[in-house]
């Protein structure tokens, strides 16, 4: 049994569904709507009205797709949302959609728009009536469409129209429904966020519930009511910024009824094991258990070079572990996850998406362990969980800490893992991070670290000949690691890594720095 599901929101005080069509941009309408202070939720664009309906939300979003509204088989949502009275704003595909769901026109247009266009604004109910909408650089509008509406259904006004006089935006004033053509959620529509404003307080009537004061209340609220009286709760702590959100959380809910193990697979950065070990034992004091695990860890994955292998090896012994301790401390009844938003989405719990890499941390645990789940951060994007954080009073090494993967170096290592590779690989990777931060850049990357590539090259130290492996660098800008780009960091700092990473690592022949974005690489090399 799993708490905390989407449908099972009841801590959440308002919200705002977003039936997702398959639009490049619906993960972002998400985090600009989260951002304006109100919940939501992205659901499958076929969702049934009588599911909606039930959780009872103030406002519905129609994303864009990839698809044409004329086309067969379209993507459809169910008809009854248009008549269920909750307010509706369709986006570009959502747009049109509502527009021939309820008697309006839908053409391919004779020419497709896409970029940056300009828009005149006809009516400026309910969208365009901020002072911003005076100035003319404000009506700029990012454009990605085919398809047009070229009539609106009856009940609607034409709201605005494109430089090339296609309908930009319409609305039933009555009804509450409204469509855009372009797109208000991303940067280059800069009277965006306005418009998603003035949709959701004005036209939905929401009250910005959504900040992180409000969750941790709710989300304190409701373990306490999960958890009872007398039950005890377990969780995993790594020392990551999800589960140490999570362990404040449960703390300040159950105090001495939670206890905190953190399987220290030796796998984790130079240092790290030992700075979370004395972080948990001072704040979450009797409750915190470490288990040093590092030779089980390392002796599984003596000879594997596979890379989900490796992932296999590590999140089954993962499991073992705490398994064996959490089993050893008798009478508990919950398991308490860090899994966030983009997990949810990520391992298609919300819809069909194809799994890319084994993350080890999204399922598998629980059933097999007979607790029953808890996961509090299952609503929350990255970024919202460090505001929460912030508002547990997590300290900023743990807040500011880079995203690191589950099964650690192991897939930082190409090929074997073995001790030897382990300590070379957490020396330069300390040399790395050490100069990013002398740099003032920690802040502005999203990730960087060090690989120990399997590649052994010939080089000169000193006078002589050298063979060994190369390091490789890595260090990506992203929002939300679904997609990232490679940072363009400064000449002197790679020199300055470089030099020193081969001059303080006796073994290491070369240094090189990855410059592959995501898509198509990913952020970590296995
Ligand atoms: P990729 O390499 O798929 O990584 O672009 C996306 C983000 O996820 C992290 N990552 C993981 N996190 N368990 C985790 O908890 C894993 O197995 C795992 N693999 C990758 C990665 O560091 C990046 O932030």
């Amino acid at each position: 049994m799993k708490h905390f599901l989407a449908e099972d929101s009841g801590s959440i005080r308002e919200k705002v569904i977003i039936l997702d069509f398959g639009g490049q941009y619906s993960m972002l309408i998400a985090r600009r709507i989260r951002e304006a202070g109100v919940y939501c939720e992205l659901l499958p664009y076929n969702t049934s009205w009588m599911q909606i309906e039930k959780s009872k939300p103030a406002g519905i979003i129609l994303s864009g797709s990839p698809a044409s509204v004329n086309q067969e088989h379209a993507p459809s949502c169910d008809p009854a949302i248009f008549k269920g009275g909750i307010p509706i704003l369709g986006i570009c595909y959502g747009m049109q959609l509502l527009a021939k769901e309820m008697g309006g026109e839908v053409e391919r247009g004779i020419r497709s728009e896409f970029g940056r266009t300009s828009f005149a604004i006809v009516e400026a109910e309910p969208f365009f009536k901020d002072d911003f909408f005076q100035e003319e650089s404000a009506c700029c509008c990012w454009m990605s469409h085919q398809d047009e509406v070229i009539k609106s259904p009856p009940g609607f006004n034409v709201l605005a129209r494109t430089e090339n006089n296609t309908i930009a935006a319409i609305g039933d004033h009555q009804k509450k429904i409204y469509g855009l053509q372009f797109h208000p959620e991303v940067f280059h529509t800069p009277g965006g966020r306005y418009i998603l404003k003035n949709f959701l307080f004005d036209v939905c009537g929401c009250n910005r519930t959504w900040t992180p004061q409000s969750f941790v209340e709710d989300a304190v609220e409701k373990i306490t009511e999960i958890i009872g009286e007398d039950q005890k709760v377990v969780c995993a702590l790594s020392g990551g910024v999800d589960s140490s959100v999570v362990a404040f959380l449960l703390d300040r809910a159950v105090g001495e009824r939670a206890v905190f193990i953190f399987v220290d697979h030796g796998l984790l950065r130079l240092e790290e094991a030992k700075q979370v070990v004395e972080l948990y034992n001072e704040r979450l004091k009797g409750q915190f258990i470490h288990v040093n695990a590092k030779e089980r860890f390392l002796s599984s994955l003596a000879g594997v070079t596979d890379p989900e292998e490796k992932r296999r090896i590590i999140g089954a012994e993962f499991i073992n572990v705490f398994k064996d301790k959490a089993l050893s401390m008798g009478d508990i009844t919950y398991l308490a996850q860090g899994t966030i938003y983009p997990d949810v989405i990520e391992s298609g719990s919300v819809y069909g998406a194809a799994v890319i890499k084994t993350h080890h941390n999204v399922g598998g645990l629980p059933e097999e362990l007979g607790f029953k789940l808890i996961e509090p951060l299952r609503e929350l994007f990255k970024d919202e969980v460090r505001l929460v954080g912030a508002e547990l009073g997590l300290p900023g090494s743990v807040l500011k800490r880079q995203p690191f993967p589950g099964p650690g170096l192991a897939v930082r290592i190409i090929g074997e893992v073995t001790d030897e590779k382990l300590s070379l690989l957490q020396q330069a990777d300390a040399i790395f991070r050490e100069e990013v931060l002398q740099a003032g850049l920690s802040e502005e990357l999203w990730q960087y670290f060090a690989v120990l590539t399997d590649v052994q090259v010939v080089g000169v130290k000193g006078d002589d000949r050298h063979y060994g492996p190369v390091i490789a660098l890595r260090a990506v800008v992203s929002e939300d690691a679904m997609t990232a780009d490679w940072a363009r960091l400064p000449h002197d700092l790679l020199e300055k890594a470089s030099m020193r990473i081969t001059g303080e690592i006796s073994k290491v022949a070369r240094v090189v720095y990855d410059i592959t974005s995501k898509p198509p690489g990913t952020i970590e090399w296995e």
